[in-house]
């Protein structure tokens, strides 16, 4: 019997190393390394290798003959996914979706599964019996003929089944789970889950078969373990939301084969989610009633522009320092919005706590809401409302200057179509836009005073 091989892998980045560690080199974090035994076989009796018969050795060729034609993509009944994507499935992708426990992956894959009724689809699951998906299939309210379910975790069982049965479409749930006959350590460390995405990888793009495969993600917000996995697959997708709230983002932080700014917005239901395709629409709250603090921003989300709504609260600090506590937008640059509010507009913030939320529980990152964030602070502390038709584009300087914004022109047409009447932006950006091209009234400014004294 060959001699057991063992190395160390440190459990957060997949560094290897051949003796224990206390400290990671590569990533720094501590007590990481955990001993794996290795002990691959002859590799090419190893994991399932289909191309092995007609395996022709690789000769360097020349760019003008490669042939290429454009595979057409498999298109979901999906949008959110398709756009997420970047148009459709791209045949023998590997793509990886994780998220946090209990956020929805399984619900989401299974009815991408069943809702692909003219493809055959092979769902494996190692976390899930056969009655649980089939009690989650019910739950859906959708059905194919063609969905087939395999509980299974060992890699090789799973390739003599897809062998035979050869499907369209294979889903992995979970990663995890899986474990490979030729890696000696157990499911879900780092050489397996490794070696089994390593074996997917080869039969997504020897078969052309596009592989999704569901991946845990750690409390501090990595995906489990291997953060080599995201090096290994063709596109990662991260499915995110509060689990309190039933809104569910999907967006991609890598793909080959598309942009990675576009995102897909979900509603968990008692049914199954459910594509929001116009956002803004659930993140604007109704209200019949104008409140002070509240304002709308117009955002944007990838490509997508959204309107989104500010509320926040101003009050005066009772127990010494004031506080300052922000929800869904950087709390860096809320202090420095304040700096600039208390500094250019002269608003004695100083003594103030301030909360600020994002609604809807969206984590927002575009300068565009700065202008949208400043002037529901003054609403608050001045308590005087913001009428609900009017919104906000523009970024604010330090000098409490209002400026320009990428895409003026879709947040403007994406406020009118909402049925905003009056929206504020930079004077630089209002270049070239025409106020006879638009219904909603462009309002615009240099400077914070300009827009404070004409809405307060
Ligand atoms: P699940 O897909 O099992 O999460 P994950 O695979 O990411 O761990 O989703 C679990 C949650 O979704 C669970 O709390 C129940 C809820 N859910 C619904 O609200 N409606 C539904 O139709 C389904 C199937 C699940
Ligand atoms: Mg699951």
């Amino acid at each position: 019997m060959a001699k057991t091989k063992t190395s160390y892998f440190c459990q957060n980045c997949g560094y290897q190393s051949p003796k224990w560690l206390g400290r990671c080199p590569s990533c720094g974090e501590w007590n990481t390394f955990v001993e794996e035994v290795l002990q691959k076989e002859d590799p090419e009796k190893g994991s399932w290798r289909p191309g092995t018969s007609l395996k022709i050795a690789s000769k360097p060729r020349q760019i003008q003959e490669i042939n290429y034609e454009e595979q057409p993509r498999v298109i979901t009944a999906d949008e959110e996914l398709n756009r997420v994507l970047g148009g459709g499935i791209v045949r023998g992708s590997l793509v990886l979706i994780g998220g946090e426990p209990g956020i929805g992956k399984s619900t989401l894959m299974l009815q991408i599964a069943l809702t692909l009724s003219n493809h055959r689809v092979l769902y494996v699951s190692g976390e899930e019996s056969e009655q649980q998906i089939k009690m989650r299939a019910e739950r859906l309210e959708v059905n194919s003929s063609n969905c087939f379910i395999l509980t299974e975790t060992s890699t090789q069982n799973i390739f003599k089944q897809i062998e035979q049965f050869e499907p369209d479409i294979l889903i992995i749930d979970s990663i995890q789970t899986l474990h490979s006959a030729f890696i000696e350590s157990g499911a879900g460390s780092i050489s397996q889950v490794k070696e089994c995405t390593a074996e997917l990888m080869k039969y997504a793009k020897e078969s052309a078969t596009p592989v999704f495969m569901i991946g845990h993600i750690t409390k501090d917000g990595n995906l489990a373990g291997p953060k080599v996995l995201e090096h290994m697959v063709d596109t990662v997708l991260q499915f995110e939301g509060d689990r309190h709230l039933a809104y569910r983002i999907l967006r991609t932080t890598k793909n080959r084969f598309g942009s990675t700014s576009e995102l897909g917005i979900y509603e968990m239901l008692g049914s199954g989610l459910r594509e929001v395709s116009n956002p803004s629409e659930i993140l604007i709250s109704q209200r019949d009633e104008d409140f002070s603090g509240i304002t709308i921003g117009a955002m944007l989300e990838g490509n997508r522009p959204l309107l989104i709504e500010i509320q926040s609260l101003v009050s005066i600090a009772t127990y010494g320092t004031p506080q300052r506590s922000s929800t869904g937008f950087d709390a860096k640059r809320l202090n420095m919005l304040l700096a600039v509010l208390e500094k250019r507009g002269g608003f004695r913030l100083g003594n103030q706590d301030v909360f600020l939320n994002i609604a809807g529980g969206l984590k927002v990152e575009d300068p565009a809401i700065d202008l949208a964030v400043c002037a529901s602070i003054v609403s608050s502390y001045e308590d005087i409302s913001i009428p609900s038709s009017v919104c906000f584009a523009a970024e604010v300087g330090l000098g409490g200057e209002i400026r320009a914004v990428n895409r003026i022109e879709q947040r403007i047409s994406e406020a009118e179509k909402l049925g905003f009447k009056e929206i504020w932006i930079s004077k630089y950006n209002a270049k070239g836009l025409s106020q006879e091209n638009y219904k909603i009234n462009i309002k615009t400014a240099t400077k914070l005073e300009e827009v404070f004294i004409r809405i307060l």
